[in-house]
């Protein structure tokens, strides 16, 4: 292994990359936290609707925890992991990290666990499948 694939997530799939642009940033000129916390309930949903294979909505988020500041010009990966399935909720970890000015280290800036829940066409909660029910090329991806 490299160097620099040393100090990586040891969990989650890349599931959104981006960069931080100067009008994300706060009066302090750091980037705004909650552009931060966007992407990452961005690449939760994207995550939790994939296992759910249906609309989900973010119900809850806990234990967020900003780490490290994200400064304009860094690109931030955000990886997710289906922590928990419950009946109708999911709960999906996510942590945010930066590559500092394009090409320099990588550092964790962020980690939460969101909860979301699989809703119908009418905005119930409705059950997630069982992984078994999944087609293969869902299973293979989460
Ligand atoms: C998500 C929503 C449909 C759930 O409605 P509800 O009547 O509470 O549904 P239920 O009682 O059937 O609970 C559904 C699941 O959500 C979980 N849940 C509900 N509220 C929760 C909360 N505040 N925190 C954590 N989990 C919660 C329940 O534990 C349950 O999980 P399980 O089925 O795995 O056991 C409703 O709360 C809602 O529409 N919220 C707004 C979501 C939204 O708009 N999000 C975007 C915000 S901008």
């Amino acid at each position: 292994m490299s160097q620099e694939d040393s100090n990586a997530p040891d969990r989650g799939r890349l599931t959104i990359r981006t960069l931080a642009m100067p009008s994300d940033t706060n009066p302090s000129g750091d980037i705004f936290g909650g552009w931060v916390l966007s992407q990452m309930d961005l690449a939760a949903g994207i995550c939790a609707g994939q296992r759910a294979q249906r609309r989900v909505v973010t119900v809850a988020v806990e234990s967020m925890s900003f780490i490290r500041p994200v400064k304009v010009g860094d690109v931030l990966g955000v990886y997710t992991e289906v922590e928990k399935v419950g009946r109708t909720s999911l709960d999906i970890h996510v942590e945010a990290w930066v590559r500092r000015g394009r090409i320099g280290e990588r550092e964790k800036v962020t980690e939460a666990t969101f909860r979301f829940v699989a809703v119908d066409d009418n905005g119930k909660s409705t059950p997630v499948p069982k992984l078994d029910d999944l087609p293969p090329y869902v299973a293979s991806e989460l």
